[in-house]
């Protein structure tokens, strides 16, 4: 049976007008990779700094291995690793003194954080520059140290907020691959993103926010299943925000899955790609681009929120 270790029910953040989390409800199991997945100002970092106990809720609950964060700020915040989305180093300290730094903090003495320091440091392979100051690291470096203070103490839930933002591929894929091992040991993670790629390549589980308010969530694959299995086609043009909709209903096989001013996506059925061609030049909409692709997460995006996460 699957064991949740956070719950976070009816969380909810306003500052002022401003309903930055709006009531949400999810939990992430022992092992499971949960994605956050949202555009700017979605309420991601909110969310996380909430679940660790650093910004107190409007309302809500959340709990960690059935602690309670305000109830049981200790017994739940010693469960928890946090990798925040500015990173969080001392700059003129080398790796070794920041990690044993956050270890110590930690409860961790002695022989126990030397070896976690040790196994750390080549876990995210900088153990040959373990006595440099941060300062002279590159972006990657300090980003792969900050996920190695995330993990010191052993963590059950791993909290990580955007910690890619910033670096090259490799190191990408290098924080990938450690979140990975992390969570095949048992570690329950959250990942906040903005990246589409990387949610559907790491997570077993996405949930799609916006604007504070949970829109969806399932596995990568059920998630793009819910455009069905024809192709998608975005029209863009200089058209006004539902004009040509009406033109595009008239046909079998194609559906319109979001609709704006200068941008119409559409789940289509392979066969009836020709029909909207004619339909557009018969009509003499003025099209300035169509491309046509299978289903992906990023309609998804679209039609649940009517955004783009690039916008
Ligand atoms: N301390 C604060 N005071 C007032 N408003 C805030 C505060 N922190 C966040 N907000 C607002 O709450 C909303 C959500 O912000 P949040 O930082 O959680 O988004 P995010 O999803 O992490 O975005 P990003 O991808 O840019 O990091 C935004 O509208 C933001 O302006
Ligand atoms: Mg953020």
């Amino acid at each position: 049976m699957s064991e949740s270790i956070l719950v976070v029910s009816h969380l909810r953040k306003a500052y002022g007008s401003t309903i930055a989390v709006d009531g949400i409800c999810f939990s992430v199991d022992r092992g499971e990779i949960v994605g956050l997945l949202g555009p700017n100002g979605a309420g991601k970092t909110t969310t996380i700094s909430m679940i660790c106990g650093l910004t107190v809720p409007t309302d809500g609950r959340v709990t960690v291995s059935g602690h309670d964060i305000a109830a049981e700020a200790i017994a739940a915040k010693s469960q928890i690793g946090l990798v925040p989305q500015d990173i969080a180093l001392y700059e003129e300290l080398s790796a070794t003194a920041n990690l044993s730094f956050w270890g110590s903090l930690q409860g961790l003495t002695g022989q126990s954080l030397r070896s976690r320091v040790a196994e750390l440091l080549e876990k995210v392979d900088l153990e040959g520059r373990a006595t440099e100051p941060v300062e002279r690291f590159s972006g990657g470096m300090k980003r792969r140290l900050n996920l190695a203070v995330g993990l010191i103490a052993h963590p059950h839930l791993l909290l990580l907020d955007e910690p890619t933002v910033g670096i090259d591929p490799q190191a990408r894929f290098a924080i990938l691959d450690i979140v990975r091992e992390e969570a095949r040991a048992g570690t329950a993670v959250l990942y906040t993103t903005h990246l589409l790629e990387e949610a559907e390549r790491l997570c077993d589980r996405i949930l799609i926010i916006d604007r504070g308010t949970i829109h969806a969530e399932g596995s990568p694959e059920s998630l793009v299943a819910m455009l069905g299995e024809g192709k998608v086609v975005t029209i863009r043009g200089p058209f006004e925000q539902g004009s040509i909709d009406p033109l595009l209903v008239t046909e079998d096989g194609m559906e319109i899955v979001s609709s704006q001013a200068g941008r119409v996506l559409l789940s289509i059925e392979n066969g009836a790609i020709p029909a909207l061609f004619e339909l557009l030049s018969r009509d003499e909409v003025s099209v300035d681009d169509i491309s046509v692709r299978e289903p992906d997460l990023e309609s998804v995006f679209i039609k649940l929120t009517g955004r783009q996460l690039r916008d």
